[in-house]
């Protein structure tokens, strides 16, 4: 009930005006935003990089509405990654494809996501498309081939939700094209005919998904994170959960695999303490650092995720 809620209140433009008029709400928001400019997001990035930890840069917004919007997006993550050049710290970037165009004309994300790939290509560095709700699952995933199959890139990867039941088939046809996966349980409010409405179910698939990827990485010479921090292995695991990330620390010492052939991904504000515990003992931690003006939506799903998060909201409140 309460992530339901909270998942609607993300998409409702009434409460988005409202909420994002309050001061007070910027302050409890920014526990998970680092900020709203990326200058801001590049100082955060070095502070990570100095205690051995990289990142990925998420320049915040989605569902954009008109195609000079889109493209404006697009321009401001080329411009992202020139600034990661720029400064030299250890980011690569991801992307939701709705801020670039996708709810508007597949072609023209199709144009724009392309123009980011050849830049980024341009600079040796790599972006992940973050995965949207199950509408999207299909358009994302024949983007992402067209970009690999059709228009040769390389420097690019996906994220699969375990909450779906459609992403063991998805996983096991992506392993095939050797593709960077970023596993996560999912953020969005989805139907029980598409997606496990329990958690322990999702806990089981992500433990599931999780050896698949791992799999499928020691088949493909299990490919480790590259020297400059920017070129992930191939399987990612986005979660802080910790025993999901024991699972798969212990599937993948069963397996062989070096240290460096699996990264662990958390949120900017989430779970300092595990990520500088798995940065220690060596393995590749990569941490989502989103900016910007369009915090909002992202921000409503952190409150979605856990309630507690909501007290800290109304704190800031009488702290005004
Ligand atoms: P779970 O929700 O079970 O939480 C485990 C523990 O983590 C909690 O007990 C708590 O300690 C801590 N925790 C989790 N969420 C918290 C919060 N909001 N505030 C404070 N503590 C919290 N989703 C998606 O649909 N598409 C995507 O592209 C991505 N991308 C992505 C990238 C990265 C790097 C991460 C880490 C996550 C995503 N996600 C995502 C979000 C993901 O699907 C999921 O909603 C959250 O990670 C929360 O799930 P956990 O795996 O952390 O487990």
């Amino acid at each position: 009930m309460f992530r339901a809620f909270f998942i609607y209140l993300s998409k409702a433009a009434w409460a988005r005006r409202m909420v994002t008029k309050w001061d007070f709400a910027w302050r409890a928001a920014s526990r998970f935003i680092s900020g709203e400019k990326l200058e801001d997001a590049i100082q955060v990035v070095k502070k990570l990089n100095e205690k051995g930890i990289n990142a990925t840069l998420d320049h915040l917004g989605e569902h954009t509405s008109n195609p000079d919007q889109a493209r404006q997006a697009a321009q401001d993550i080329i411009d992202m990654l020139d600034a990661i050049q720029a400064s030299g710290v250890r980011s690569n970037v991801s992307l939701k494809l709705s801020q670039i165009g996708m709810g508007i004309d597949a072609r023209l994300c199709a144009e724009n996501l392309a123009r980011i790939l050849e830049h980024a290509k341009s600079l040796a560095n790599f972006v992940r498309i973050d995965m949207e709700d199950a509408s999207c699952v299909d358009t994302t995933l024949g983007l992402y081939r067209e970009m690999v199959l059709e228009r040769g890139f390389r420097g690019v990867g996906l994220v699969i939700q375990a909450y779906l039941y459609r992403s063991q088939e998805d996983v096991a046809r992506l392993m095939e094209m050797g593709t960077r996966i970023r596993l996560c349980k999912g953020a969005y409010k989805e139907s029980p005919e598409i997606a496990y409405p329990k958690k322990r179910d999702v806990d089981a698939n992500f433990d599931l998904l999780a050896r698949m990827l791992m799999d499928g990485a020691a088949k493909n010479g299990a490919p480790t994170l590259s020297e400059d921090g920017r070129i992930p292995p191939l399987p990612v695991m986005a979660t802080h959960d910790i025993q999901r990330v024991r699972n798969a620390q212990h599937y993948a010492q069963q397996l062989g695999l070096p240290k460096g052939a699996i990264e662990f991904q958390m949120l900017h504000g989430i779970r300092r303490d595990l990520q500088e515990q798995l940065a220690v003992a060596g393995y590749p931690v990569r941490i989502y650092v989103p900016f910007g003006t369009e915090w909002y939506p992202y921000y409503t799903r952190r409150l979605a995720e856990r309630p507690a998060n909501l007290w800290f909201f109304i704190s800031n409140f009488f702290r005004r």
